[in-house]
């Protein structure tokens, strides 16, 4: 695991953009893993920016997005389909037939769950996935108790999530109960992780994916048993690692 620890938000976004062109410029048809929320908006907004400034290329790219709300149309400006159209692809050069994200209006999630996994299979895998944390330590939509050989899969929702996600809604009652999301073992196939995260609200999570033990309770944990993770964090949220930590890793100014 890298940490790399920023002054702030917006450095956070940046340091994750860089690696994400870094990976498009080496290799122009990377399979790319996104996540929603609003972690990695600054990281997006970072992007569209380079594609506008310097040209990056997403004409070759693939995207497979980790998760989408159960009962969710594409054209619902909740789901998780209007958030990726809104903040990152209708930016850029992407072509539409290589954009994928899980079907949250599929009749059986089993099967959709299995679509899914053969999509991804069939690009080659992921090279390099992006992933937010909740404050539960979830990543993904894997909630505590995950179990960690699951791939694409209906899951319920924490109380924790849809707490935190009730502010994208009027109220809590609006958060759907269920979605349909990458497993831990999807996400641990990747190349490359970059997690992101900014924020006092996530430094006990941040704590549990970086130092804590590697347990079904705190999914983000099973990263430190990945071969090359980055953990991209402002300083707020880096602010329970012990200081030890922040020695051996990479703090970046700006
Ligand atoms: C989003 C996702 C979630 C979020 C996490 C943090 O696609 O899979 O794991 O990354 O809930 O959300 P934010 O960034 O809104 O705090």
């Amino acid at each position: 695991m890298r940490l790399v620890i920023t002054d702030s938000y917006e450095q956070m976004g940046l340091e994750a953009a860089n690696i994400v062109a870094g990976q498009i410029y080496l290799k122009p048809g990377s399979v790319l893993g996104l996540a929603t929320g609003s972690t990695p908006v600054s990281m997006y907004e970072r992007l569209v920016a380079v594609h506008r400034t310097v040209g990056l290329d997403f004409s070759e790219v693939t995207t497979f997005n980790l998760d989408e709300y159960i009962g969710m149309s594409p054209e619902n400006p909740q789901s998780y389909h209007y958030f990726m159209q809104e903040n990152f692809f209708r930016h850029i050069n992407i072509k539409p037939e290589n954009v994928f994200l899980p079907d949250g209006m599929a009749e059986d999630m089993i099967a959709e769950g299995q679509r899914y996994e053969k999509l991804i299979a069939d690009k080659g895998g992921v090279d390099l996935q992006v992933l937010g944390i909740g404050q539960n330590a979830h990543i993904g939509f894997n909630e505590p108790d995950v179990k960690f050989a699951a791939t694409t899969h209906k899951v319920e929702l924490d109380e924790e999530t849809i707490q935190a996600n009730s502010r994208f809604f009027r109220d809590a009652s609006e958060v759907p109960r269920y979605a349909i999301s990458m497993g831990i073992k999807t996400i641990m196939m990747a190349e490359h992780v970059i997690l992101l995260a900014n924020g006092k609200n996530k430094a006990k999570a941040v704590y549990q994916a970086v130092c804590g033990d590697v347990t079904p309770e705190a999914p983000a944990s099973i990263l430190q048993l990945h071969r090359d993770v980055a953990v991209i964090v402002d300083k707020e949220a880096a602010e329970l690692l012990p200081s030890s930590i922040h020695g051996v890793y990479i703090s970046r100014k700006g």
